[in-house]
């Protein structure tokens, strides 16, 4: 059963209309990504799936109960060492010190932090030893829902790499849902369940890709391969503003696609 259920949802700054007529649902477990080209109203879906924001119109039936966020930006309390900022959210929820000092420091260490790091302060830390703190707080309160607002966007490909196998490790171990956002269709391909693209003026969905393929089986060859299939979908490249008729075959839309590259 879907936990999140989003219907007919239209949103509005002041009179631009910036969201229009946006339904998706999300069972536990599932990793949603929506893909789109900068402008398309995706940060303003995730804020508004989060309560951050008011919709407009449209309904956001949200059963879960333990939402973490991630973001471009660390965005990491400065007055705080890391394994304070991972242990942030474990002291809300009432978490004496020391055990949540040590669940800190247990995902500090799988995400490639040292002791030295841990008593750092945020503005001693690189961007990306500061995005291992930020995945680490997200992931220590064990959430039921994970929203990710291209966190990913800033790194290089090797700390990405780690990172999303990390993030793939809880996901298949605690069966959390996530709903993350990228305009990177790679990153898409690489850690989703479903990917739904986006286009913009006003933004919406435009057409949805199932990813059968097993976590465990996606090398990078068959990333590469399925991205590159994705990339000459009609609705990929309506999404993204590219021609059309520089595809260098037509196909078929969804069909093609999980017969070329999806298949379990
Ligand atoms: N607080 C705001 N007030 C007015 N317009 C906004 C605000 N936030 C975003 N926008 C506009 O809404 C549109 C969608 O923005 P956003 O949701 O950030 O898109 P994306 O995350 O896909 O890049 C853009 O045109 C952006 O300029
Ligand atoms: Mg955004």
């Amino acid at each position: 059963m879907s936990r999140l259920r989003i219907e007919g949802l239209t949103h509005r700054y002041g009179l631009t209309e910036v969201l229009s007529g946006v339904g998706l649902r999300l069972p536990a477990g599932q990793t949603l990504a929506l893909v789109g080209p900068s402008g398309c109203g995706k940060s303003t879906l995730l804020h508004l799936v989060a309560g951050l924001l008011v919709p407009s119109e449209g309904v956001i039936d949200n059963q879960f109960r333990n939402i973490a966020c991630m973001f471009q930006q660390a965005r990491l309390m400065p007055w705080k060492n890391a394994i304070d900022n991972i242990a942030l959210g474990l002291k809300a929820q009432g978490m004496a010190a020391p055990a949540r000092r040590a669940r800190a420091a247990g995902l500090a260490r799988a995400l490639g932090l040292d002791a030295d790091d841990l008593r750092k302060y945020p503005q001693e830390l690189s961007g990306g030893m500061q995005s291992r703190v930020a995945l680490g707080r997200a992931l220590a309160i064990e959430p039921d829902l994970l929203l990710l607002d291209e966190p990913f966007s800033a790194l290089d490909v090797g700390l990405k790499l780690t990172l999303y196998r990390h993030l793939r490790g809880e996901i298949d171990a605690r069966g959390t849902a996530v709903l993350m956002i990228t305009h990177d269709l790679m990153e898409a391909v690489r850690l989703a369940d479903r990917i739904v693209m986006m286009a913009p003026d006003p933004g919406r969905m435009v057409h949805e890709f199932p990813l059968q393929r097993a976590h465990a089986l996606r090398d990078d060859a068959w990333v590469y391969q399925t991205t590159g299939t994705l990339m000459q979908a009609r609705a990929v490249r309506l999404g993204f503003g590219l021609d059309e008729t520089s595809a260098s075959q037509p196909v078929g839309e969804a069909t093609t696609v999980r017969a070329a590259g999806c298949a379990t």
